[in-house]
């Protein structure tokens, strides 16, 4: 199975990705993963979209496509896929088409989450995740159960985006409004869209997730 997580920054769809790579075996295909690994990692494309990323804008559509297309190489033709924050505009759509065609898959839904975007900035700017893991807390909403201590690995060492102070994060709202809202009616044309409300509490957003996608 081939999926999308559709919607704002701070949607949830990190989250969710990861609930649904533990609970059924998918993959998740994250590109700001990918561009945040190459920032770190200091690569030629890494160096390119730092600053674009830190200004809250969208890296090209040739970048992010060809980082997609090399993780889909990478994968077992068996493993499903969740497309986690890609594709944001029409032409990441085209050439997504063309990537699961190469690769003799297709797209079986697209999961819309649907929120409030005052609530994200307060989901954004809280959030933070396990230095060695990765996996995603919030100092309200999902704290470590012992202090300090990661559930998933036990490290003590966390961190947060630079990307997620409330002015980057009005800039990657005002992106996603212009640029990956316009798309939803390309896939709603296809009739793959189910619409999940995204403010419900976390468990309750997979249990939505899970139902769309007839998985148990
Ligand atoms: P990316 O990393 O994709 O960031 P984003 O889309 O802004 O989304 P986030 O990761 O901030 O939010 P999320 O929906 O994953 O929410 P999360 O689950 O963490 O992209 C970063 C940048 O990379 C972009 O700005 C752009 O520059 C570039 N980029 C990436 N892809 C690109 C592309 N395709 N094209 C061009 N450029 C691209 O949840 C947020 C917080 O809320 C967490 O703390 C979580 O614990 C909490 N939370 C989650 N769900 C709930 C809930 N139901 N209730 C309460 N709290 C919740
Ligand atoms: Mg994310
Ligand atoms: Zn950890």
């Amino acid at each position: 199975m081939n999926i999308i997580l559709l919607g704002p920054p701070g949607a949830g769809k990190g989250t969710q990705a990861q609930r649904l790579v533990e609970r059924h075996g998918m993959r998740q295909l994250s590109t700001g993963d990918m561009l945040r690994a190459a920032v770190k990692a200091e690569t030629p494309v890494g160096l390119q979209a730092k600053a674009v990323m830190e200004r809250g804008e969208l890296v090209s559509d040739a970048i992010v496509s060809a980082l997609i297309g090399e993780q889909l190489t990478a994968m077992g033709p068996e493993t499903g896929a969740i497309f986690d924050g890609y594709p944001r505009t029409a032409p990441q759509v085209a050439q997504l088409d063309a990537i699961l065609t190469e690769h003799g898959r297709k797209l079986d839904h697209v999961i819309e989450l649907d929120v409030d975007e005052e609530a994200l900035v307060e989901r954004i700017t809280g959030r933070f995740t396990c230095a060695e893991c990765g996996e995603g807390y919030h100092d309200r909403f999902k704290q470590p159960h012992a202090a300090d201590t990661c559930d998933r690995c036990g490290s003590h060492e966390f961190k947060r985006r630079p990307d997620d102070n409330e002015q980057t994060v009005r800039t990657r709202m005002a992106e996603y409004r212009a640029k990956t809202a316009p798309i939803l009616p390309l896939y709603e044309e296809r009739g793959i869209v189910a619409r999940v409300d995204g403010m419900a509490d976390i468990d309750h957003v997979t249990q939505a997730i899970e139902s769309a996608l007839a998985l148990s």
